[in-house]
């Protein structure tokens, strides 16, 4: 079973190869998350490993997956293979800690965790843009080795195996900067449209919490997680983050759209 979050298309691309090589089912994290249950409980097969793929967003795993994994439960986990795989532009900062506290009160443990350097989707802030085109598709070519040796060491069961780029100033970034982050960058109001939006519908197809309803032009529930899928997707680039996006660019994964 590989539940996975994705907004841009990367985390589903490489979720879908580990499906794909391992056998197993995908299960969308934001699909089970909108059912807003308490507890999300699940019976695995006797041979079945458990996976998890998602983005990096400020140096650590979203919000929206800690708290899926805070709300799981495995009614006869005993002896199966868990691990997860995130997709970062650059780094994930504490990451790998983050994920042992989240699962430090459960009867299971992970066997191991890597980090997948695909293109840069984060732009609402200052400074931070998506990457040259020549090294976007640097990362995307390197990505697909890079997946599939991931994925030969994950059919080995192989254990004690984590490969996440901390990058530096990793406990200033995932613990001080982060929380910031989710407290006042998670949220989809400084979301407009401007009059070159087509009402294509685009945003709203591929906002993965169906946060995003096009009439004439998008509105913005509360449900968003800022993974910019909405910003990305639009064929007109009128969807922009406050005056932060106005001169940014666009990414979306080229097999995802
Ligand atoms: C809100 C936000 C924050 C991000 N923070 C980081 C980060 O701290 N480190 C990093 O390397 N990439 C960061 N990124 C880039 C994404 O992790 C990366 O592009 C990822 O592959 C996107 O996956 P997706 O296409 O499945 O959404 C961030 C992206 C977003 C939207």
């Amino acid at each position: 079973m590989i539940f996975y979050f994705s907004g841009t298309g990367n985390s589903k691309w490489i979720a879908k190869q580990v499906a794909d090589y391992q056998h197993e089912n995908l299960v969308s994290i934001a699909d089970e998350i909108l059912k807003e249950n308490t507890i999300y409980e699940y019976t695995l097969g006797e041979t079945e490993a458990v996976g998890f793929v998602f983005p990096i967003y400020s140096w650590a795993p979203p919000a929206i997956v800690l708290d899926f994994i805070k709300k799981l439960r495995f009614i006869n986990a005993k002896g199966h293979y868990f691990f997860y795989v995130c997709s970062c532009g650059d780094e994930v900062g504490l990451t790998q800690e983050i994920m042992n506290e989240a699962v430090s009160a459960k009867e299971w443990k992970w066997h191991a965790g890597f980090s997948v350097i695909m293109p840069n989707n984060y732009v609402s802030f200052p400074g931070f843009d998506t990457d040259p085109k020549e090294l976007e598709e640097r990362k995307l070519k390197n990505a697909v080795g890079e997946v599939e040796r991931i994925n030969k060491r994950l059919a080995k069961h192989s254990t004690d195996l984590f490969e996440c780029k901390k990058g530096s100033w990793a406990f200033v970034k995932s613990r001080l900067i982060c929380p910031l982050f989710n407290k006042y960058q998670v949220t989809a109001k400084p979301f407009f449209a401007t009059d070159d939006c087509i009402s294509c519908g685009l945003c709203e197809k591929h906002c993965p919490m169906h946060n995003v309803k096009v009439d004439t032009k998008p509105t913005w529930g509360d449900n968003c997680t800022a993974c910019m899928a909405c910003y990305h997707i639009c064929p007109s680039h009128a969807i922009h983050y406050g005056k932060s996006t106005l001169k940014k660019h666009q990414y979306f994964n080229p097999n995802c759209k």
